[in-house]
């Protein structure tokens, strides 16, 4: 039977490491050419190696799968359209890119150095941006189109001490809703079929294995079959959409919509007004991060006492 990439040409960044890897193997495995893009760095992004990109080429090849690796930093421009060039330099076209590279600067937000801040947002966002903007500059031009896939994470509504992760999250998933607007546009003049997606993912790897407190998890393994459904031809008509993968749970998240309004009994609201409207009629939204906060609280204060 034919794999779901059969003929496809994907691009998978941080595809060394973590669930990349899982995701560049299982590709080949689906029939896809690989250009497994790593920079095979240390979680807080220290100590590059090209050794990281060239072992996943080599066990992709060792399984019957062609591959090849661009082990540069995607937080570079250049590096973006390094990699889109790469597939389609070797094989002819870019048919999907998937972008789960990515760094961790844990700091509460009024400790946080500016390296710390810069850093993060550079290989999440702009990284995602690099590699959006050079795909996207191919697939319109490819009359088959192609699919963007980028990594969020839930953390994208508030975190206590990433607000670096969570910013370049929140900043994913509009930058994805965008490419896909933007995509949409294209179609709509007739252009070739894109879309652009992004998976939060939870799963085991390094970069979670510190989480102090209980979380719902699974193995990166877990995550590839999402990755491949968004770029294999049954997928192309999902499109601006947000979908957590865990284990043997995939959701969806809803849109970000204005849900309640109060209206100015004059020309304007004022201070006085708002104070005394707002908490009886549109008030507040729950945000589920900070209502689990108690939670987590409890049982990082634990676990610092079993350590002790
Ligand atoms: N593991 C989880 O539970 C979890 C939860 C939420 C979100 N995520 C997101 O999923 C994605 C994958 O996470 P993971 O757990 O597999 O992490 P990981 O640390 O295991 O792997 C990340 C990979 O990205 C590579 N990388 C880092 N910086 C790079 C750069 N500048 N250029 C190119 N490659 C670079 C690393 O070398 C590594 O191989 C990340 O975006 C992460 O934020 C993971």
């Amino acid at each position: 039977m034919p794999g779901h990439l059969e003929g496809k040409n994907v691009a998978v960044t941080g595809g060394g490491g973590g669930i990349g890897k899982a995701i560049a193997l299982a590709c080949a495995d689906e029939g896809a050419r690989v250009v497994v893009a790593d920079y095979g760095v240390a979680m807080d992004g220290s100590s590059p190696s090209s050794e990281v990109a060239d072992a996943a080429v080599a066990e992709i090849r060792s399984r019957g799968g062609e591959a090849i690796s661009v082990a540069g930093d995607v937080s570079e421009f250049d590096v973006g359209e390094q990699i889109v060039a790469a597939a389609c330099d070797t094989w002819g076209t870019i048919d999907g890119v998937v972008c789960p590279a990515g760094v961790l600067r844990e700091r509460m937000l009024f400790n946080m150095t500016e390296d710390e801040w810069d850093a993060v947002i550079a290989v999440h966002l702009k990284g995602h941006f690099n590699i959006f903007r050079a795909a996207m500059a191919r697939m319109r031009k490819q009359p088959t189109g192609g699919s963007l896939v980028g990594f969020t994470s839930g953390a994208f509504t508030a975190s206590t001490a990433q607000a670096n992760y969570s910013a370049a999250k929140g900043g994913v998933v509009s930058l994805t809703r965008s490419a896909a607007m933007t995509a949409a546009s294209l179609r709509l003049r007739g252009g070739p079929a894109i879309n652009a997606n992004c998976i939060a993912p939870v799963a085991r790897t390094r970069m979670s294995e510190n989480v102090p407190f209980e979380i719902e998890t699974g193995e990166p393994e877990d995550i590839a079959p999402m990755a491949i459904y968004l770029m294999s031809d049954a997928g192309r008509d999902v499109n601006a959409q947000i979908y957590t993968v865990v284990g043997r749970r995939i959701s969806v998240w809803n849109q970000p919509i204005e849900v309640r309004t109060m209206w100015a009994g004059g020309d304007r609201w004022s201070p006085a007004d708002i104070a005394a409207t707002l908490p009886g009629t549109i008030g507040q939204e729950p945000n589920p991060f900070i209502a689990d906060l108690e939670r987590r609280m409890s049982e990082m204060a634990a676990a610092k006492e079993a350590e002790s």
